[in-house]
């Protein structure tokens, strides 16, 4: 049965880790996956979840199945960290969160119970957007296409294109959208778009899916829910994925959530019945331990705000490695202008190399790209940054 199976292409983000993995030189750098290493090039592991995991371990909790939409508490806790404690919508009774496996996993299970609902619908994405959204919605059977985004000339966000583009699809279509820190470009729409992108949805009928992979990396946990809170002043019907891979920096227990905003109470009891569905026959229900870690460090005040703490260290450092290597290009006379870098929002730079540029920074110098010219900020360090400056000086 497998005579005819053809080789697929290693996957554009995750398939650089293993080509890394298995590269020798001792002084490669991964600027490849979105992972954030501390300052000694490790992934960290954050004191709160550390004092969570402890006392976890210390009452050695039985592990039995859990309820298919995963852990109540910390499916209340997601809802709090998207919408704010005490908000409207949980006390409406709109809000359905399950547990979900990362961020993917959200994504995936959210696609799973639109193809029910709307098999016919067309998903668009953003151009670019993160690789991995256009194959999973495609693998769920949707036609998936680009909607305008990024414009390479200002380095910005083409709003008027955007904005046209939404106006010009057919009710029932699918938008997914990224809540902050665009991926791949760090490219974010201000408050004022965001509520013209709000106003677009409702206009053409839209069912808009906000990715939250990156909470708290731009500017802070609340700022960075200004799109996710404009969706839930405005009344819609709408979907989030949520991730605490990053945050947590939990990346292999695979903790994330989806959200489904739905009309009301009743509403709501339905969907999650279907939504159970979809989940127990994909994975049946999750896993226990990072969701109870998360949901024990967002219920301690104490837990909280350490926490909080740790992930303004996360953001602060990348910034601190965005000045860092636009100073040391430009240091380096490199020609190109770097300056945009600093303004650009999250774990990524969209630095404009070109794929070629990008295959000679890893023939040659051991460091991973995306091929797009994506780079993870948060995987340069004190140690590396010189090296790595150095290598993009000579390859532009
Ligand atoms: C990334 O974009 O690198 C991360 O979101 C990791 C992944 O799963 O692709």
């Amino acid at each position: 049965i497998f005579a005819a199976v053809e080789m697929a292409p290693r996957d554009p983000i995750l398939g650089l880790n293993e080509a890394y993995n298995a590269d020798t030189r001792s002084n490669k750098v991964n600027l490849g996956v979105g992972v954030y290493y501390n300052d000694n090039g490790k992934i960290p592991l954050l004191a709160a979840v550390k004092a969570a995991e402890e006392a976890r371990l210390k009452n050695a909790p039985p592990r039995g199945y859990q309820p298919i939409e995963g852990l109540g508490a910390y499916n209340t806790a997601v809802q709090n960290l998207l919408f704010g404690a005490g908000n409207a919508l949980a006390e409406a009774g709109r809000l359905v969160t399950a547990e979900a496996l990362g961020g993917t996993g959200a994504l995936k299970i959210g696609a799973d119970f639109l193809k029910r609902l709307s098999p016919e619908a067309t998903v668009y994405i953003s151009d670019p957007s993160w690789e991995n959204h256009r194959a999973l919605f495609e693998s769920a059977g949707f036609k998936v296409e680009n909607y305008p985004y990024y414009d390479a000339a200002t380095r910005g966000v083409n709003f008027a294109g955007m904005k046209a583009a939404l106006l010009s699809y057919a009710p029932g279509s699918i938008i997914v959208l990224h809540a902050c820190c665009h991926n791949p470009t760090g490219a974010d729409l201000s408050d004022a778009q965001w509520a013209e992108v709000v106003e677009a949805c409702r206009e053409r009928g839209l069912v808009p899916f906000l990715d939250m992979a990156y909470q708290g990396f731009a500017e802070g946990i609340d700022a960075d829910a200004v799109a996710v809170r404009a969706f839930a002043a405005s009344g819609l019907q709408f979907f989030i994925s949520s991730s605490f891979s990053k945050s947590f920096s939990l990346y292999g227990e695979r903790v994330g959530a989806l959200t489904i905003i739905t009309s009301g109470k009743e509403e709501s009891g339905r969907v999650l019945s279907q939504l159970k569905r979809v989940i127990r026959t994909n994975y049946s229900n999750p896993p226990i331990h990072g969701g109870a870690i998360v949901a024990a460090v967002l219920s301690d005040a104490g837990l909280r705000a350490q926490w909080e703490e740790e992930l303004a260290g996360m953001r602060d450092r990348i910034r601190a490695m965005r000045t860092g290597l636009v100073e040391k290009l430009k240091a380096r006379n490199v020609a190109q202008d770097f300056s945009f870098v600093v303004g650009q929002r999250g774990m990524f730079s969209y630095t404009g190399l070109t794929a070629a540029q990008v295959d000679k920074l890893k023939d040659e110098y051991g460091i991973y790209a995306v091929s797009t010219g994506r780079i993870c900020l948060a995987a340069l360090n004190n140690q590396n940054i010189d090296y790595v400056a150095d290598a993009i000086a000579k390859v532009v």
